[in-house]
């Protein structure tokens, strides 16, 4: 995504120019990943800018923030009004919104109680993650040989930076293969997520996601999509899922705030389904994005509009 250069920042309270939001290199999360962030998206609408799941992403940042031991010093509130300012100033009709909670600059050593907690909030221009054709054609993913963290490990609930070198060496090794994405598999071997989605099987029908048990990001677009699936009439099932499930899939689709609802067409080199985006997977997707863009009525309550 090309960053703008221009507009502000919400930096520690204060909404500076781009340019001007800057850090030290002996900032804390440089060195040791001492960070939890989100991503959040604005679609154009007829009523203007419409950011998708505000309460729920800041929700999840400041779980983040508890399971990090970084202890955020605004509130909810005041981050919600943040980003729907910020967006307003921006003059965004669609955009990227990335809250990111760090540990700054103070002393380096890997323990980081000694450098005070900052926030910044970016947001800039979006289209569609995978290239615009990806809604319609879908992409292929390949299993990595990198596996997802194990529960034990790093704390894969948590959108923590130090979880993203594991999503960094899993894209970096899929597109190296010719692959859109990775798929990563759990520490036992079970189905878990891509370096930045979640992933759904449609098997006779009913969909089946990865639980929370296979070191998931529990997506905002996953609990949105498996409401939408059940509003349906459809079975959703969350489990564990063995690996060769997804080559009998009916269909296979991804879900993200970045990758919306896309469809999957081929894994390892294997067709999935008819190798084309599938009926449920087509009606899920309409669903998504005609809430989302102000096309159908928000019968969730999913959208905040930044202009009154
Ligand atoms: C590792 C990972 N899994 C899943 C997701 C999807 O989450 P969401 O739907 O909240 O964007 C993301 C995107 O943020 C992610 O980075």
């Amino acid at each position: 995504m090309q960053l703008p250069g221009t507009g502000f920042i919400w930096f520690n309270g204060q909404f500076v120019p781009w340019a001007d939001a800057k850090v030290h290199v002996a900032t804390h999360a440089l060195h040791y990943g001492t960070a939890v962030f989100e991503g959040l998206r604005a679609y154009g609408t007829s009523r203007g800018p419409a950011i998708v799941g505000l309460n729920e992403h800041v929700e999840r940042l400041f779980q983040s923030c508890t399971i990090c031991e970084l202890p955020i010093t605004y509130t909810p509130k005041t981050v919600l009004d943040a980003i729907t300012e910020l967006v307003r100033r921006n003059e965004h009709d669609a955009c990227y919104i990335r809250p990111l909670v760090y540990r700054g600059y103070g002393m380096l050593g890997v323990d980081p109680t000694h450098c005070p907690v900052e926030m910044a909030i970016a947001t800039w221009p979006h289209g569609a993650h995978f290239g615009d054709e990806s809604r319609a054609k879908g992409v292929k993913l390949g299993v990595s040989s990198w596996r997802r963290m194990a529960p034990d490990t790093h704390p894969a609930r948590a959108k923590a930076a130090a979880n993203y070198l594991n999503s960094a060496l899993v894209i970096g090794e899929a597109r190296r293969h010719g692959y859109d994405d990775g798929l990563a598999l759990d520490v036992d071997g079970f189905v878990s997520e891509g370096s930045g989605n979640n992933i759904f099987l449609v098997m006779r029908g009913a969909l089946h996601t990865p639980s929370a048990a296979s070191s998931i990001l529990a997506g905002i677009t996953r609990g949105y999509v498996m409401r939408l699936a059940r509003d349906r009439g459809l079975e959703v099932r969350e489990e564990r899922l063995p690996r060769e499930m997804l080559y009998t899939a009916e269909e296979v689709f991804v879900t993200g705030t970045a990758a919306e609802v896309t469809p999957v067409t081929s894994i390892d080199g294997r067709r999935i389904g008819s190798g084309a985006r599938g009926p449920i997977t087509a009606s899920l997707q309409s669903d998504y994005l005609d809430i989302v863009g102000g096309k159908a009525a928000d019968r969730h309550g999913w959208l905040t509009f930044v202009r009154s």
